[in-house]
C-alpha cells in the first residue's frame, strides 16, 4: 500500500504532491493500482462530463489495470470518468453477491471486466487469486484512504506499506490512515529518504 500523509498521519486535508506521489507508484510497475469505492467517487463533481456514447466500448489500453471494490454499486453512471483517463488502464470492479443488480447490467452493457466474490462485501483474498490466476497479476499497488488499506492488513494481504509524509500536522480533524486497524501489526523498515521537504518510509508487514 502507498500513501500520502501528514506527519499525524492525516490522508484528508493536506497538501499532497502528486507528482511525487505518483512517481512512487509508478516506480513499483504495478500490474494493478487499486482503491475503493469512496475514494473513486471522491473525484466525482459537479464538472464531471456526462457519458457519452463511446464510452460504452471497452479502450484498448495499457497495464495497470485500475481495480475499484465498488460492491454497492456507488460508481453506477460515473465509472466513465477514469475510463476516459490517461492514466488508467482497463478497469475492473470488484462486486460481491450483493450488488444491486442494476449495477451488474451496468457494467455488462458497457463490457467493463468485473469479478464477483463475497456476500455483503468483496472476498479479497478470493478477487486477489482470481486478479492472480485469470490476469496475471503479481504486483498490486493499493492507494485508498484507510479503510480498504485496514481490510487488507487485517486479511495479511499487504507486503510493504510505503508512506510519503509531507510537512505538515492536521491536528484536531486528522482523519488517521490507521484508524481502523483492530490489532496491533509489527513493522520491519525497509527504507527511509527526504524528498525535498517530504519524508518517505517504506516498511515490510510481519506475517
Ligand atoms: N492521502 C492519500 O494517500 C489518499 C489516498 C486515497 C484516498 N484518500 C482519501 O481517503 C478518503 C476515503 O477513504 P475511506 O477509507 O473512507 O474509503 P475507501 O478506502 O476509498 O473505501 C472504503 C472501501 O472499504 C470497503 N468496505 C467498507 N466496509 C467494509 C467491510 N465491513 N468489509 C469489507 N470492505 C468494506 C468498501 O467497499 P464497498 O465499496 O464494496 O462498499 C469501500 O470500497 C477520501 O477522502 C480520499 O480522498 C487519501
Amino acid at each position: 500500500m502507498h500513501n500520502s500523509t501528514s506527519l499525524d498521519m492525516s490522508i484528508t486535508g493536506i497538501p499532497v504532491s502528486m507528482e511525487k506521489h505518483y512517481d512512487i507508484v509508478r516506480k513499483y510497475k504495478p500490474d494493478v493500482y487499486m482503491f475503493g469505492s469512496v475514494t473513486a467517487f471522491s473525484w466525482i463533481n459537479d464538472e464531471t462530463p456526462n457519458e457519452k456514447k463511446s464510452d460504452f466500448n471497452k479502450p484498448k489500453k495499457a497495464k495497470p489495470f485500475w481495480v475499484i471494490v465498488d460492491s454497492k454499486g456507488k460508481m453506477e453512471n460515473w465509472l466513465h470518468f477514469y475510463r476516459q483517463s490517461e492514466y488508467s488502464g482497463n478497469i475492473i470492479v470488484l462486486v460481491s453477491g450483493e450488488t444491486p443488480q442494476s449495477y451488474l447490467e451496468y457494467l455488462s452493457a458497457r463490457k467493463y471486466d468485473y469479478i464477483q466474490t463475497g456476500k455483503k462485501y468483496v472476498n479479497y483474498k478470493e478477487a486477489m487469486n482470481i486478479l492472480k490466476k485469470k490476469y496475471n497479476v503479481e504486483t498490486l499497488v493499493i492507494d485508498s484512504g484507510g479503510k480498504l488499506n485496514s481490510y487488507f492488513l487485517e486479511s495479511s494481504l499487504i507486503d510493504e506499506i510505503s508512506i510519503l509524509i509531507s510537512p505538515n500536522i492536521k491536528g484536531a480533524d486528522c482523519l488517521n490512515l490507521f484508524r481502523d486497524i483492530k490489532e496491533p501489526i509489527t513493522l520491519t523498515l525497509l527504507k527511509s529518504e527526504q524528498l525535498d521537504d517530504y519524508i518517505r518510509l517504506v516498511y515490510q508487514v510481519v506475517k
